[in-house]
């Protein structure tokens, strides 16, 4: 079973589409874990974005995560780092598959709406940055073996 932290950005929060948003990912039949709505510090933004430092995107990236508040979530289940991943579309929203949230919702690299881990090393140093292991919820539901085989 894997874990993958989710962050809708504070576009997706200003534009009124956390609902929509998280709807694509339970339409899916991806399971949450946990969340919350959180204004992110430079601090923890400088952690999380730790792997850009130095990019010429960077100091926007910062700007851009901390100007707002964002809902953070944990989806659990197989393969759901990648499903996710797959989920939002490439990084560009102009290069995204129609369908995809980025390619559905958004225009610009700098405003894609929602963050995703991109492999498991990553969910692992993501996660524990904004949820302890106890905040997280592992719970069955009925509608599992209509989803999962
Ligand atoms: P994310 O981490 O937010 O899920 O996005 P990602 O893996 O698809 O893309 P990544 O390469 O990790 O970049 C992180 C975020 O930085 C912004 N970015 N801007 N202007 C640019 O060239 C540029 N490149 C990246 C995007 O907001 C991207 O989601
Ligand atoms: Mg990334």
């Amino acid at each position: 079973m894997e874990r993958t932290l989710v962050i809708l950005k504070p576009d997706a929060v200003q534009r009124g589409l956390i609902g929509q948003i998280t709807t694509r990912l339970e339409q899916r039949g991806l399971k949450l874990a946990g969340m919350k709505f959180i204004q992110i510090d430079h601090d923890l933004a400088a952690q999380h974005y730790a792997v850009h430092k130095g990019k010429p995107f960077y100091e926007g990236l910062i700007k851009y995560i901390t100007s707002s508040p964002v809902v953070v979530q944990v989806w659990e289940g197989k393969r759901v780092i990648e499903t996710v991943r797959r989920t939002c579309g490439a990084t560009n929203p102009i290069d995204a598959d129609l369908g995809t949230i980025r390619a559905d919702f958004a225009v610009e690299i700098g405003r894609n709406l929602i963050h995703a881990s991109d492999g498991a090393e990553t969910a692992a140093y993501e996660i524990p940055l904004y949820f302890k292991e106890e905040d997280l919820v592992t719970w069955s539901r009925v509608t599992d073996q209509w989803i999962m085989e």
